[in-house]
């Protein structure tokens, strides 16, 4: 093939950058290895599955996680759970959220955000989001009513939001802080630790994530009796007995309890998550570097630096019709992207998506917990976050993760330059 079939895209027939498949989008779960098998088989060996056997309550592997994650984020409480969601649902609980309340979240998050808390009763209050992709504190400040209990903040994509200033929101106005880790697990955000730096902080361990138990999760705090809440919460009985001192009256709780199959995966992880973040945060700096100097797409400030683990790439084009392009352009070249805020699609990361919400549904055909509030006015229509929209409208992504090359970069790098070369001329 001559010069002109390489210059041509190969959504027009021309010849792809590239033939091989382009790497996962799972991170610790390409890892799973020897160090996972021998922790899984020893607790097969034990016969001891249930973490809260009474006679050995603290020689568990769901407490051996527990005291690793601590030490890891420095935090003196944590909680293993079976899910994100329910890390989340109990950490609005902790936090004293309730019917009555309203939870200021980000407009792009993972729907079972939003979910949690109207799970607990509470009203969820959407926020723009800025370039970071994460939580504009601007206006999170203007979203605060009297009714405002807490904002759920989110690292999403493996970028830290903006905690210094989120954190003054709050603190002037008297709300509480909980941060969904789940998708930026290992994060840091001015050196300290993600979800160690809010009043409570919640990590999933699904597949997905950084590193994985294949379902579970992790809630974190400084706050005994935050902490005893959330025990409280995600175990009717267990608390019981975890307690030396109980700080908290009894209330009805769930079941929402690790096994310790899945905490002894997660330990086996643990000790690869460091190794990981190193390589795609490199790959990451080397990439976003290079694309600076590519014009027609722009990227945050924020990607790149510490506040960025690598695990995905997102950039933005002037408008949706041309990320709609570049997106179908790139995949025709070997280089798997996505359009982020498709209208046609239903990705459920975008509020417009949250069917339940946008319907104000509940799960009994009828509307709780707006139902208590009928006078306030809860807007979650198209014009309630035009920002966040017009921004994931105009974003591009592609998944990235630790295994990813030299050579691999190359191939990103051509494929962007030769698809934006031909944005003008698009056809
Ligand atoms: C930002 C965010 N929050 C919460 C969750 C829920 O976690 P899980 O699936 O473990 O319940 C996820 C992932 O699924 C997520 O990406």
């Amino acid at each position: 093939m001559g010069m002109k079939s390489m210059d041509e895209l190969a959504l027009h027939g021309g010849q792809p950058v590239r033939t091989k498949p382009w790497v996962s989008k799972y991170l610790g779960s390409e890892e799973v290895g020897a160090e996972e098998k021998d922790r899984v088989l020893q607790v097969l060996n034990k016969k001891r599955i249930f973490r809260y056997l009474p006679a050995a309550i603290e020689t568990s592997e769901c407490s051996a996680l527990e005291e690793e994650y601590k030490a890891f984020l420095g935090t003196k409480y944590a909680l293993g759970v079976n899910s994100g969601t329910s890390a989340l649902i109990c950490a609005l609980v902790a936090a004293g959220v309730g019917p009555g309340d309203e939870v200021l979240l980000p407009a792009y998050t993972w729907v079972g955000s939003a979910a949690a808390i109207t799970l607990v009763g509470a009203v969820p209050v959407l926020c723009e989001i800025d370039s970071s992709l994460t939580l504009d504190p601007n206006d999170m400040a203007k979203k605060v009513t009297a009714h405002t209990k807490a904002v759920l903040v989110v690292h999403m994509r493996g970028i830290s939001a903006d905690m210094d200033a989120i954190i003054a929101v709050a603190q002037e106005r008297g709300i509480r802080v909980i941060e969904d880790v789940a998708q930026a697990n290992g994060g840091t955000y001015r050196g300290r630790m993600l979800g160690s730096i809010g009043d409570l902080g919640c990590f999933s361990l699904q597949q997905s994530k950084v590193i994985t138990a294949g379902e579970g999760g992790m809630l974190v705090t400084q706050g005994e009796e935050l902490w005893q809440r959330a025990v409280l919460y995600h175990d009717g009985a267990g608390y019981q007995f975890r307690f030396t001192e109980r700080k908290i009256p009894a209330f009805p709780g769930q079941n929402y309890r690790l096994t310790e199959l899945q905490a002894a995966l997660c330990l086996g992880q643990l000790g690869k998550l460091p190794a990981i973040l190193e390589r795609t945060k490199a790959n990451k700096q080397q990439l976003v570097h290079a694309l600076r100097q590519v014009s027609g797409i722009e990227l945050s400030p924020v990607f790149g630096t510490e506040r960025d683990l690598g695990v995905s790439l997102i950039f933005y084009v002037k408008d949706g019709t041309s990320a709609h392009w570049v997106s179908r352009a790139l995949t025709a070249e070997g280089i798997p992207a996505f359009h982020v805020y498709d209208p046609q699609e239903k990705d459920q990361h975008i509020y417009t998506n949250w069917e339940f919400l946008v319907g104000k549904r509940d799960p009994w055909g009828g509307s709780y917990p707006w139902s208590l509030h009928p006078a306030r006015e809860m807007d979650y229509s198209q014009d309630s976050c035009p920002r966040s929209l017009g921004l994931l409208n105009r974003a591009v992504q592609i998944h990235l993760n630790h295994l990813a090359t030299e050579e691999d970069r190359k191939d990103i790098l051509a494929a962007i330059r030769k698809v934006t070369a031909h944005l003008g001329s698009r056809r």
